[in-house]
């Protein structure tokens, strides 16, 4: 199965020069809908002049700004004519001919003498992202660009990303650089989550202590199974000019702000500072690890959020407006005599209700003053507002049932790739993130138009988003590192046809200029690693090994000792064979290292010669595994070896919910037997969290997924496997369960070992 893998990696590594060569979209990210190649190239240089429709257009003056910024040009920029003929070189930046062109479309031609960019607004600023991803990146290259003509156009009209800014708060500049960002890669909604439990981020001039109490929350960082609580004061805000900045500045970048409002619950930074706005005003709000507060809803809580919103709305322009609505425990709602009473009253039959009251009181306010709502998929349960548009989140099935009953629908599942809080990968040196997975080739692969939907329902889906959370994203280095290169794969998807998406050019090829533009722009990027699978063992006498990186002018040093590599390790050059000797094994450990001295995590790849391990001496037939609780809160799974033993007994399942009931975090071993059916290489792995440990025959499979060779019978498994409590007021749910899996040999089949197969 693995050598397969490598085999794979080894061929496309081979053939990356053909594929650069063969590039139907020339670099370009997102796919543009149709690139036809023509002959010839078009040299930008010093004396190539920018004819623009209007000289002074924010668009123009960006391209203008490129050009000094990127390539030390400084062009002369002159007014557009069609009827003045002009020799030399010329780039025109136009809206003639755009009249026919859909909302956001371009064309860009180049030709040997001439390069033309042809849109309105919107379209003719993503006509000039477009040329300049063209452009090398190097200054010192000239700047041949190839002819060409491009026809492009978006495939959806709302392509966003989130940035959590209450968890932790990021300055002005800091969120321009992600709004640039989200501006040359033709994303066009900025989704500003400015309020959660942690922290309220923008300044209410009608109610001060927003700012003054409920924007500063004690200590740095709390709730993570890895840090500890600081005892630092937390801060931060942006007043309502640095809002206004930032919208202006998102604007001449053809970015819509939606600014998100939380309620009724997340709400305990507001309710730190107004706990009369609690059905019952508790000074306990005041403990941080309170976050997911509930408003009451009274009339004086329907005036303070409507004051709040009317602020909110002369500072952003956005149509749509977030009023959140996730996740909230109506457990207050539940004891408050007022609201039981008013439930009575309005005769709904349930909390669920009551939150659907909330929220379409606030739509009607809403759209009183010409805007729409947002709200996270729970907006669903008790019935939706009538205009609302629904951002799927929890999976799918809240968009699904929005469109069926005709709303707007914004994709952002947090099960498909979308949420770049999520880890990029399984190694534990992985920065500590939101505790699932979601690779970028995750991110590329899903398609938000569910099937389904009929043709008629599919119009609902408006768009997707990316969201950063930020609980786990302390600095802007980590902001960096999550959402690259994760947002190219977003852009993609958001913008690209489903027949232009093309994974192995964005993988292979296409990517690597754009790390080298990441690096030229100083941003902080997750290296991917030199081998998709970070750790396995594989079990064979020869294997070639291949590591391979899309970054350019990225070195690949290695190890055979099991050490990471480092600088002065020996750099890959080309395949390597290895024969390993009977009964021996070896570690391939491959780091990459970029120019500007970035790294990946390191992946290593153990090569195992090994004879087929007998059967185990096991002649009883007693059902499921014996199993060890072990005290404690743990962060990793050696420490079980140093904790107090808690109880034992058998467990006939992996399943876990059992021990939760009664102890929310704690270690668990499993030990016994697996029933193995025929003699042959198998392939095991453990799909938990990144830090169970699991071992055959006292073999430690690497990282959860490796190979052995065994003979038919019973041989024993180990577990290792620890849980952690979910997170009040956050998303941190607590690890999931355990679940290991098993590849026979001569398949490809990943069967789950249920009980069925396990021994004690
Ligand atoms: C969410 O992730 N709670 C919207």
């Amino acid at each position: 199965m693995k050598l397969f893998t490598l085999t794979l990696v080894l061929f496309i590594s081979l053939v990356d020069v053909a594929l650069a060569q063969n590039d139907p979209y020339e670099g370009l990210i997102p796919a543009p809908v149709s690139l036809v190649k023509a002959t010839g190239t078009f040299t930008f240089g010093k004396l190539t002049v920018v004819k623009a429709d209007k000289p002074k257009d924010k668009a123009v003056e960006l391209f203008k700004d490129f050009l000094v910024n990127n390539r030390g040009l400084a062009n002369k920029v002159i007014k557009y004519s069609p009827t003045t003929k002009s020799g030399g070189t010329s780039v025109i930046l136009t809206s003639r001919g755009a009249d026919k062109l859909p909302a956001e479309a371009y064309k860009l031609t180049i030709t040997p003498r001439k390069i033309t960019v042809i849109g309105k607004g919107a379209g003719l600023f993503y006509g000039i992202q477009t040329l300049i991803q063209l452009f090398p990146v190097d200054k010192t290259v000239a700047a041949n660009l190839p002819c060409m003509v491009i026809n492009d156009e978006p495939r959806f009209g709302y392509r966003g990303m989130m940035l959590d800014v209450s968890r932790h708060f990021f300055n002005v500049a800091q969120v321009k650089k992600v709004i640039d960002l989200m501006a040359a890669y033709k994303l066009n909604n900025f989704h500003w989550h400015l309020v959660d439990g942690q922290g309220w981020r923008i300044e209410i001039k009608k109610y001060p202590k927003l700012t003054e109490i409920g924007g500063t929350r004690q200590q740095t960082m709390f709730g993570t199974n890895r840090d500890w609580p600081d005892g630092q004061p937390y801060t931060g805000f942006y007043t309502q000019d640095e809002i206004r900045d930032v919208v202006k500045y998102a604007a001449e970048r053809y970015i819509n702000i939606v600014p998100e409002i939380e309620m009724p619950a997340h709400s305990d930074a507001a309710l730190r500072a107004y706990p009369e706005l609690m059905c019952t005003p508790d000074t306990s709000v005041k403990n941080p690890a309170r976050t997911n507060g509930l408003y009451c809803p009274t009339e004086e809580t329907f005036t303070f959020l409507e004051n709040v919103l009317t602020e909110v709305m002369a500072l952003f322009p956005s149509k749509y407006i977030h009023i959140g609505g996730d996740e909230a425990n109506k457990q207050p709602w539940k004891e408050s005599a007022f609201c039981q009473a008013l439930m009575k009253q309005l005769n709904l039959k349930d909390e669920k209700e009551l939150q659907s009251y909330f929220i379409q009181r606030m739509e009607k306010f809403i759209n009183s003053k010409g805007r729409s709502i947002i709200g996270w998929d729970e907006i669903l349960e008790g019935g939706l507002a009538p205009n609302a548009t629904v951002m799927s989140w929890t999976g799918e099935q809240g968009g699904i049932a929005a469109a069926q009953q005709k709303h707007n629908v914004i994709m952002t599942p947090q099960t498909t790739g979308l949420y770049f809080d999520h880890y990029q990968s399984r190694s534990p040196l992985e920065p500590v993130s939101f505790g699932r997975y979601a690779e970028f080739s995750e991110t590329y692969k899903y398609e938000p138009i569910p099937k389904v939907l009929t043709a008629d329902e599919r119009k609902y889906i408006v768009g997707l988003q990316g969201n950063l959370w930020t609980e786990f994203v302390p600095t802007v280095a980590k902001l960096q590192y999550q959402i690259l290169p994760r947002i190219f794969a977003l852009s993609e998807i958001a913008w690209s046809k489903p027949e232009n998406k093309d994974y192995q050019s964005f993988s292979e090829v296409r990517l690597a200029k754009h790390f080298e533009r990441l690096d030229a722009m100083h941003y902080n990027y997750r290296v991917p690693t030199a081998f998709e699978v970070i750790d396995t063992m594989m079990i064979g006498a020869q294997f070639t090994m291949a590591p391979k990186t899309v970054v350019p002018g990225a070195r690949i040093v290695y190890t055979l000792n099991g050490r990471d590599p480092v600088d002065t390790d020996l750099g890959y050059e080309s395949p390597i064979t290895f024969n390993i000797p009977a009964g021996e094994k070896r570690v391939f450990k491959a780091v990459v290292i970029t120019p500007s001295g970035r790294r990946s995590l390191p992946t290593s790849t153990i090569m195992y010669n090994q004879a087929p391990v007998a059967a185990a001496n096991y002649t009883g037939n007693s059902a499921g595994l014996k199993f060890t609780l072990i005290k404690g809160n743990f962060t990793a799974p050696d420490q079980l070896d140093y904790a107090p033993k808690d109880s034992a007994g058998i467990a006939k399942t992996l399943e876990t919910s059992e021990f939760r009931k009664t102890r929310p975090a704690s270690g668990i071993i499993y030990e016994g037997y697996i029933s193995i059916p025929a003699d042959g290489v198998y392939n095991f792995s453990a799909a938990a969290y990144n830090d169970t440990q699991l071992f055959i025959d006292d073999n430690k499979i690497a990282d959860n997924e490796g190979a052995l060779s065994l003979f038919k019978g019973y041989h024993k498994i180990k577990i290792k496997y620890f849980y952690t409590a979910p997170v009040p007021g956050t998303r941190r749910r607590g690890n999931p369960a355990i679940r290991i899996y098993m590849i026979a040999p001569g398949t490809m089949d990943k069967k789950l070992i249920t009980g069925d197969v396990l021994y004690n």
